[in-house]
């Protein structure tokens, strides 16, 4: 190949140069006397990115699809009653995973392009007065259409009602680059994976469990093997774990989880909500839509960007691939033709998005989408260039002396 793909699609993200370097290790003992030392430090280090003192990490060689299904199956009982609400392919999938293993899920449909509805759930939770509800989930981050829901809102919502049911929250494209505060929000089950926000590549679901949670995994009845905490805490509490560790994956998130620490969590999410934002100028000097319906759902970690009535946005996103070795997001089953989408988080920086949103001008253009050229690069650079880190050039001149 004569030159790298760039990688525009909403996870796996791009990894950077020493997270490449940190998982390309001689594979290890993961029985060795010392391996504790590594593993029970990894641990702790995550905690501090889902913001947790309380809860307990696992780490299961896996995918987000693996953390849902070991949130469920630890937490609760076939025929237990599930809060929960359809706006996107990952919220449906996440309710097919739940109706999978026998859970009965009162689903709220909700127009694609809106998130969690708080008040129909604050609804459902008062009307729930013999607390039926089991399991209330929250799709933080719909990643098929760019919207990004209200956690807190949601937890209040159960203050509210005084309801006891527990709170799970997908945040597989949200933890590590958008606010997430898994203690203060009293999220009991929290779910990520390795690709998207820790920048590493597919291979880990990391998962989060609160105290009740913990609690609640000792009676609940949904059959586990692979997935189960119980084996993990028994072998985590020596710094070991039931059966082969994905250990190139661990070293690796070491590294990315020190990576975002060094930079501060707050950088962290302000650095995505500003590439988001100049990526939304672009589509605004477009004279496109998102797919998000109002500001309050837009997204930081991906934008779906609405094509004109007549063209396709696949075709957009296979236009800028085979011509311009840029990767976008497909637009999945209800969205699917209706938009293409950017991802924009992970290891970025303003140069790396004006790329993407060059890309997608191009291939729009030669699609015969009425874009203007440059428009929306132009209006993505100027929102960087006016929200730029000041810097001082004469005292960068004496360094460089
Ligand atoms: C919000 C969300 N949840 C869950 C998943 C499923 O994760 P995975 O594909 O890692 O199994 C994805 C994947 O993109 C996602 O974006």
């Amino acid at each position: 190949m004569m030159s790298h793909n760039h990688l525009f699609i909403p996870g796996p993200t791009n990894v950077p140069e020493r997270l490449r370097h940190a998982v390309d290790v001689p594979m290890e003992d993961q029985r060795a006397p010392d391996f504790p030392a590594f593993t029970l430090g990894l641990l702790e280090d995550v905690k501090k990115v889902f913001k947790t003192t309380q809860g307990q990490v696992f780490l299961f060689p896996g995918s987000g699809t693996g953390g849902w299904e070991a949130a469920i199956t630890n937490t609760l009982s076939p025929g237990d009653k599930v809060l929960a609400a359809r706006f996107g392919q990952f919220s449906h999938l996440w309710v097919d995973l739940c109706q999978r293993h026998k859970l009965v899920v009162d689903v709220i449909d909700v127009d694609w392009g809106e998130g969690v509805p708080v008040a129909a759930y604050a609804e459902r939770l008062a009307a729930d007065k013999a607390h039926e509800i089991k399991a209330v989930l929250v799709c933080h981050n719909e990643t098929a259409t760019g919207v990004t829901s209200d956690v807190a809102a949601v937890r209040a919502a159960l203050d509210a009602a005084g309801h006891p049911a527990l709170l799970y929250v997908d945040g597989v494209s949200s933890i590590a680059s958008i606010d997430f505060r898994m203690d203060e929000w009293g999220v009991d089950l929290a779910v990520s994976g390795s690709q998207k926000g820790f920048m590493l590549p597919t291979g880990l679901a990391i998962v989060a469990a609160s105290r009740r949670a913990l609690e609640a995994a000792k009676t609940a009845q949904c059959p586990r093997c692979f997935f189960d905490f119980a084996d993990m805490i028994r072998t985590n509490k020596d710094g070991y774990f039931p059966y082969t560790p994905a250990t190139t994956l661990l070293r690796g998130l070491q590294a990315s989880v020190d990576m975002l620490l060094e930079e501060g969590l707050d950088n962290v999410f302000a650095r995505h909500h500003r590439l988001a934002e100049g990526v939304r100028r672009a589509v605004s000097a477009w004279g496109l839509e998102l797919c998000a319906k109002a500001p309050k759902w837009y997204s930081d970690t991906v934008s779906a960007v609405c094509v004109p009535e007549g063209f396709n946005g696949n075709d957009v996103a296979k236009l800028a691939y085979l011509r311009y070795k840029l990767s976008l997001g497909l637009g999945l089953s209800q969205v699917a033709g209706k938009v293409f989408r950017i991802g924009h988080l992970g290891s970025l920086n303003d140069l790396m998005a004006l790329t993407a949103l060059s890309g997608c001008e191009m291939a729009m253009r030669d699609l015969g989408i009425s874009v203007e050229a440059g428009s929306g690069v132009a209006a993505a650079q100027e929102y960087y260039r006016q929200t730029a880190r000041p810097v001082d050039i004469g005292a960068a001149k004496a360094a460089a002396i």
